[in-house]
């Protein structure tokens, strides 16, 4: 993936990443992993509270297991190790019990300050890695199938996986992919909502580079002929995110955050 070298300062190695999906047959040192996840827990957190848990997977039978719940993606057996960041107010809530304090956190606002906790400590596992040589790719089915993974990974109450990713060394170079441009993320002072010749331009170009290259994939390209797909508006929510997937992803998640004892 990323050609840099390990002293390029930390914006040359932001504004240089992509997302790594095919890994080289090489562990990561153990001084390494401890660098990247030290990084991951100097993240800010709500309150110092470090409402997360990072679960470190090696073992290539527990990534047996996780595979297909992580939709056989083949970066789950191919890097060396799998980095799961979970919401998590089990630690907190036991010292809070033997603490004489009142055990709080069992409620959905609490979910979302572990979610953002865990997701601020992933991007800097993320970051350091990348700055090592190594890289990652988030797999968004760490949440579509939070309940299948926790019961692998076995997850007691008051915790649940909010993001993955794989990690190891890329093999090979990967392309850089565009992004929206900046003018059209960013709001001076206020939201100024878009008008539609606004939001076309925003997307023209990623409307043609984007269905380019989704039609190079074969199956999606048999994907988008058969549903007779007329551009990339559609391949996202004909193909990728249907309601369908989405509201079941959202029904199963509800379910576990109740089981989880976030929604109270
Ligand atoms: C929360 C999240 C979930 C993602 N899930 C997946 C995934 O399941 N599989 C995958 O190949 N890439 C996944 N990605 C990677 C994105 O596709 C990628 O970041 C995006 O296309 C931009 O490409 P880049 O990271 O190479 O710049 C995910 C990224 C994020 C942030």
């Amino acid at each position: 993936m990323n050609p840099l070298n390990a002293s390029a300062d930390i914006i040359t190695h932001i504004k240089e990443h992509r997302s790594v999906r095919e890994y080289e047959k090489r562990e990561i040192s153990e001084k390494d992993l401890t660098k990247i996840l030290e990084s991951g827990i100097r993240a800010s957190s709500s309150g110092n509270m470090q409402a997360y848990s990072i679960i470190v997977t090696k073992d290539i039978n527990i990534r047996k297991e996780l595979y297909p719940h992580h939709f056989n993606q083949e970066m789950v057996m191919d890097a060396p190790v799998l980095l799961t960041f979970c919401a998590d107010f089990n630690r907190m809530r036991k010292w809070l019990d033997i603490s004489n304090a009142p055990e709080n956190f069992d409620n959905f606002m609490s979910f979302m300050i572990g979610s953002i906790d865990a997701t601020l400590a992933s991007q800097n596992c993320a970051l350091a890695a990348e700055s090592l040589g190594l890289g990652v790719c988030y797999m968004g089915t760490t949440l579509a199938n939070a309940h299948k993974i926790g019961e692998v990974l076995n997850l007691p109450k008051n915790v649940v996986p909010i993001v993955g990713f794989s990690l190891g060394y890329p093999k090979g170079v990967t392309n850089k992919k565009d992004r929206l441009p900046l003018s059209s993320i960013v709001h001076e002072e206020k939201y100024q909502d878009y008008t539609t010749s606004e939001i076309q331009e925003i997307y023209r170009e990623r409307e043609q580079s984007g269905m380019k290259r989704y039609k190079d994939v074969r199956e999606l390209n048999e994907k988008i002929e058969a549903g007779h797909i007329e551009n990339l508006a559609q391949v996202y929510t004909k193909i990728k995110y249907t309601k369908e997937s989405h509201e079941l992803y959202s029904r199963n998640l509800f379910e576990y955050l109740k089981e989880q004892n976030f929604f109270n």
